[in-house]
């Protein structure tokens, strides 16, 4: 699993790296640009105004919101991805901390129209994840949603032909979401298979 560390010497590369995964159709990033884009949709049309973005990285998808006149919050562990973000969005409050023990306390006390995580909650074990999500679900605005887009799949049997087709690149660190193990948990949640490896995950309150 990457550490903080490990992200601040990515930082720089990040954007490239996955441009180019998207573009060859590859595991992981196959679908990024279309489900990052997707969830920034979602998000206007919802009118949304307070989005809170968890491991938001290089802040990709959080800046369009941002320029669309969103109120930005976020957490990453990674100073060198914060600096990155924070120089696209000024005004956005970004928060450095390890989301693996929770949101910081000021990202706690507040509730959000939307809360969205892309390609950052496989860093959780699926206890963790479910435990996270049922604390984020209680953060939402009447009427709000989470979306989460990253590698996933509907059902353990889909994830399992992934892995074999990927073969060495198969990163054994990280931990998918699989639909239909999580959703016993969450019985408002949505998933949308977008690439031969990635998926939106929708949870309303
Ligand atoms: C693969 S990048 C995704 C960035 C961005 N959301 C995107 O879609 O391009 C994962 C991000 O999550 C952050 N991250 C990973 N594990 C974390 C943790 N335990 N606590 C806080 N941030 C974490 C990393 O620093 C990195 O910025």
């Amino acid at each position: 699993m990457l550490s903080d560390k490990g992200f601040n010497l990515w930082a720089d590369d990040y954007d490239k790296s996955v441009r180019l995964s998207d573009e060859d159709g590859t595991y992981p990033f196959a679908g990024y640009k279309n489900i990052l884009n997707t969830i920034y949709k979602r998000v206007l049309s919802a009118s949304s105004k307070t989005v809170l973005d968890i491991g938001f990285g290089t802040g990709t998808l959080t800046t369009k919101l941002y320029e669309r006149g969103c109120e930005i919050y976020g957490q990453d562990f990674s100073d060198r991805m914060i600096e990155l973000a924070q120089e696209k969005m000024p005004n956005a409050r970004l928060f450095q901390g390890d989301f693996s023990k929770g949101l910081v306390d000021t990202l706690a006390h507040q509730k959000y129209d939307a809360i969205i995580a892309t390609y950052s909650l496989h860093h959780l074990t699926d206890l963790q994840k479910v435990s996270f999500l049922k604390n984020l679900l209680m953060q939402l605005n009447e009427g709000g949603s989470i979306y989460i887009g990253d590698v996933a799949f509907e059902t353990r049997a889909a994830l399992q032909k992934c892995m074999d087709e990927a073969g060495e690149e198969w990163d054994y660190d990280e931990v998918y979401f699989v639909y239909d193990e999580l959703k016993i948990h969450f019985p408002t949640m949505q998933f949308e298979q977008m690439s031969n490896c990635a998926g939106i995950i929708t949870l309303h309150c």
